[in-house]
């Protein structure tokens, strides 16, 4: 019926990837398997007690439980001005710079949405997390991509990626409005250094370009690295938002808070988009969230250790069972090439197989654009006997595809 009616946004949106290896997952476990799932980036653990204690004091008030505030309450803004002052010694100001978001993922496709006229162009390199580049699309906005260039140590090839960024404002029309980048990167796991976003804030003046940065993985961080943010180059609040959450690095993932800080213009419409949309989150999460930036920050060394011997366990025991993978320097994830033997079957029929043979789950690199499909992408979410018994499985798995 009313076959003539089209939704044009639904239509402009693809099918998720993911979908189809969770359905797959879901039949097999309700087969009665036990499928070890690395798929999704959610983060196992409980979050650290005193901020549960701070949530539950704070429910318990009376004063609590009306609407909120669209664009946060102001004792959390406040909390994540000083958390980038501490860390970054960068100066936002709570009112005009900042804004709480029901998750960054939240902020990020109403800061789009806000900001993005028809037809408007983004540039998003490939692969990345999926909404990075389907936001604009929502939007009635177009995506502009190219490939990630990145070394064995996952770090950046900002050669490259400088000169495909300059091929894309010599071959796009109209020129771009919005450049988005993600390090340390989701799926990649590629990191970057503060000359990059000198460079980046540099060209962006030059050019006249918005610069959307996601730092999720901001505090999942081995050996020594420290995720750079983009406002500690001068002047970056002209021309930048970066946006954080609360979700990794606090397991806090189910709570739903985030944060878009930066150029008043951009921080402006996100607020006013957010004043129609919702009325904040409940207060009383954002009591809490307030506490996790503030209080003690021991408990992300502990969550930050818990994935680094997860990834130094894996890596390990896959390369025993015949899959070498290089070590990530961030993230909760490990961006694995497909071993030599299965590269033919491209990550999506290599993830199916792994499902069905090893009983692992695991995302498959095409589901972020088609620069990954020589990859899957591995959550760390497993325990580390799980990781073994994965390993195992594996072995097993590859010996038969090499008999065959
Ligand atoms: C790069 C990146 N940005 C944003 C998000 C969304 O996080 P949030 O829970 O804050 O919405 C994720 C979640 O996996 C992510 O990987």
């Amino acid at each position: 019926m009313f076959d003539e009616i089209r939704f044009n946004t639904i239509e402009r949106l693809p099918n998720y990837v993911f979908a189809e290896i969770n359905d797959i997952k879901l039949a097999a476990r309700r087969a009665g398997d036990d499928i070890i799932d690395f798929s999704m980036g959610n983060p196992d653990g409980k979050t650290p007690q005193h901020i549960i204690d701070k949530l539950v004091d704070s429910v318990s008030k009376d004063k609590t439980h009306g609407y909120s505030v669209s664009k946060g309450i102001y004792k959390l803004r406040l909390a994540i001005c000083n958390w980038y002052k501490r860390k970054y010694d960068a100066d936002l100001d709570p009112d005009t710079e900042a804004v709480v978001t029901l998750g960054s993922k939240e902020g990020y496709v109403h800061l789009v949405q806000a900001i993005t006229n028809p037809g408007d162009v983004a540039v998003v390199a490939d692969p990345a997390y999926p909404i990075h580049s389907h936001a604009f699309i929502i939007a009635g906005g177009n995506v502009h991509k190219f490939g990630l260039d990145y070394n064995e140590k996952f770090e950046l090839d900002t050669e490259m990626f400088f000169e495909k960024l300059k091929k894309a404002f010599r071959d796009s029309v109209p020129k771009p409005k919005f450049v988005v980048v993600n390090f340390p990167h989701n799926p990649t796991t590629v990191t970057v250094d503060l000359s990059f976003y000198e460079r980046l804030v540099a060209y962006a003046k030059q050019e006249r370009f918005y610069i959307i940065s996601d730092i999720a993985y901001a505090e999942i961080s081995y050996d020594g690295y420290k995720t750079p943010s983009i406002f500690q180059v001068k002047g970056a609040k002209d021309v930048a938002v970066e946006s954080t959450t609360l979700s990794k690095s606090y397991n806090m993932a189910g709570w739903r808070v985030g944060f878009i800080v930066g150029n008043p213009k951009l921080v402006g419409a996100l607020q006013k988009i957010k004043s129609w949309f919702d009325y904040g989150i409940f207060t009383p999460i954002q009591v809490a969230a307030t506490v996790a930036l503030d209080g003690p920050q021991e408990c992300i060394g502990e969550i930050v250790e818990k994935y680094q011997n997860r990834r130094d366990v894996l890596c390990e025991s896959f390369a025993n069972a015949g899959w070498d993978m290089g070590k990530p320097k961030a993230t909760m994830f490990i961006w694995a090439k497909i071993p030599e033997v299965a590269q033919h079957l491209g990550s999506m029929e290599f993830s199916k197989q792994l499902l069905k043979e090893a009983k692992i789950a695991v995302s498959p690199g095409i589901g972020f654009g088609e620069h990954g499909d020589q990859y899957v992408r591995i959550a760390l979410i497993e325990n580390e006997n799980r990781i073994r018994q994965a390993a195992r499985n594996v072995k097993k798995y590859l010996k038969n595809l090499e008999a065959k």
